[in-house]
């Protein structure tokens, strides 16, 4: 069992820089079973989560090469097997990715259907619904999904009835080879949608209006290979310098895009952090104390619910009361009760979470739950005075690329210990 250990305390000073967005790189990856050649994939960040698609792909058939620190190339030409089975989807949801790309090459898709998660139910039932309005025949059988289009999918007016991220870019990368034209309403407007359409119009795909909430597709014969970028991970960047402004200090993420995090940094300098930005860095310094901002989570520009723990942990040390309501998931907040063992004072009133903020928290054994949940832990043992031991980091290894090491060169006391 591996633990991450954090002696707390030291305001974290310095610079660091993001890595490639792990939701972006995963439909990215995806795409590849669209394009009719090799695609190269520049700044994939190294993650288990990465590792989860990438086998994903070698085990339909593709070749995937690594071609130095962090650009890989996957040519799926040969992959012969349009199936995702239960081994890879249940360690990441994000696997059924695949669904559309797959169904629209191969005219038939088994991807075992994910089930529940810590964060709630997720179901995927509205990329079912688009698929089928595209032509397609479902079935769901022994925990498969099965679908079927042997003439192909055609395009279609599709209208989402909640946000849906993943549910977006899976119907997007359909639509690319279906026959016709294709129009997503209440499509999400996630940067890592827009990074898609980028990259898939780059590749001959003829797609308009991402980063909107309606994006029409014009299905085409072919897409070819090519070079494909991701962009920062928004996520990681704004954990960064969650961590600088938790600890009091003062933190620059480089490498990054201000663009993306304009409804955090809204609620950072509301807080009374100072923010600064350029093209590619944001440096945030905390002011004396940071005082307690709301928030409540919405779709893309609205503050993301994979940064509602970490603001959590970052309000649990503000001055004066502040409400975190999440209206994404329903059961967001398992880092609650951890964050309460580490003194914090919280009260969860269904969808909200009431916090008092306390002068200091103080270290103690926690378990991670998810991915965000874990990375609010971190902030609250590098802020917490004393030992502060995080288990189960799997989680965090699912999303952050070399967080000790980048903690670490912020001036943070942390290291992992193998039990
Ligand atoms: C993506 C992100 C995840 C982020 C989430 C919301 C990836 C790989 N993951 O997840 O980090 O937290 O967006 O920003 O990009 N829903 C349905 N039926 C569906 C699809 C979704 O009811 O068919 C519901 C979900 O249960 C949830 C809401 O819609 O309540 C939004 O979920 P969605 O945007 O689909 O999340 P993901 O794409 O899974």
């Amino acid at each position: 069992m591996e633990s991450i250990v954090i002696q707390g305390g030291v305001p974290l000073q310095g610079s660091v820089e993001s890595s490639g967005a792990k939701n972006a790189a995963l439909p990215l990856l995806a795409a590849a079973i669209l394009a009719d050649g090799p695609v190269t994939f520049h700044r994939i960040p190294h993650l288990n989560d990465i590792s989860t698609m990438t086998n994903l792909l070698a085990w339909q058939g593709a070749d995937v090469i690594y071609d130095d620190k962090d650009c890989l190339t996957i040519d799926t030409r040969e992959a012969n097997k349009p199936e995702a089975p239960y081994e890879m989807v249940k360690t990441m949801r994000a696997s059924s990715l695949v669904l559309g790309p797959l169904l629209v090459r191969f005219g038939e898709a088994r991807v075992s259907l994910p089930g529940g998660c810590a964060i709630g139910a997720r179901p995927i039932d509205l990329h079912l619904k688009a698929l089928e309005v595209m032509g397609a025949e479902i079935s769901v059988e022994h925990g498969d999904v099965i679908a079927k289009a042997p003439n192909g999918l055609h395009g279609g007016r599709i209208f989402f009835d909640q946000v849906t991220v993943t549910g977006t870019e899976n119907i997007l990368m359909a639509a690319v080879l279906a026959k016709g034209e294709t129009v997503l309403e209440n499509a999400a407007r996630e940067p890592e949608v827009v990074n898609l359409a980028d990259s898939l119009r780059a590749l001959g795909a003829k797609i308009e209006g991402d980063g909107t909430d309606t994006i029409r597709i014009q299905g085409v014969e072919r897409i070819s290979g090519g070079d494909i970028f991701t962009i920062a991970d928004r996520i990681e960047t704004a954990t960064y310098l969650a961590a600088g402004l938790i600890t009091g200090g003062d933190v620059t993420v480089t490498k990054t895009d201000p663009k993306l995090l304009d409804a955090f940094l809204a609620r950072v300098k509301e807080a009374g952090a100072t923010v600064e930005v350029g093209d590619d860095f944001i440096r945030c310094a905390a002011p004396e104390r940071l005082q307690a901002v709301n928030i409540h989570t919405m779709p893309h520009p609205g503050f993301p619910t994979d940064l509602q723990a970490q603001f959590m942990a970052m309000m649990c040390v503000a001055e004066g009361t502040s409400l975190v309501s999440e209206t994404i998931f329903e059961n967001r907040f398992m880092h609650v009760q951890e964050l309460v063992r580490m003194g914090a004072d919280i009260q969860l009133d269904g969808h909200t979470a009431v916090i008092k903020g306390v002068k200091k928290l103080s270290a103690a054994p926690v378990m991670a739950t998810d991915l965000r949940a874990s990375a609010s832990l971190v902030l609250a043992g590098v802020a917490a005075e004393g030992e502060t031991v995080v288990s189960r980091v799997y989680h965090i290894d699912r999303g952050y690329e070399r967080i000790e090491e980048k903690m670490r060169s912020l001036g943070a006391n942390i290291e992992r210990h193998y039990i």
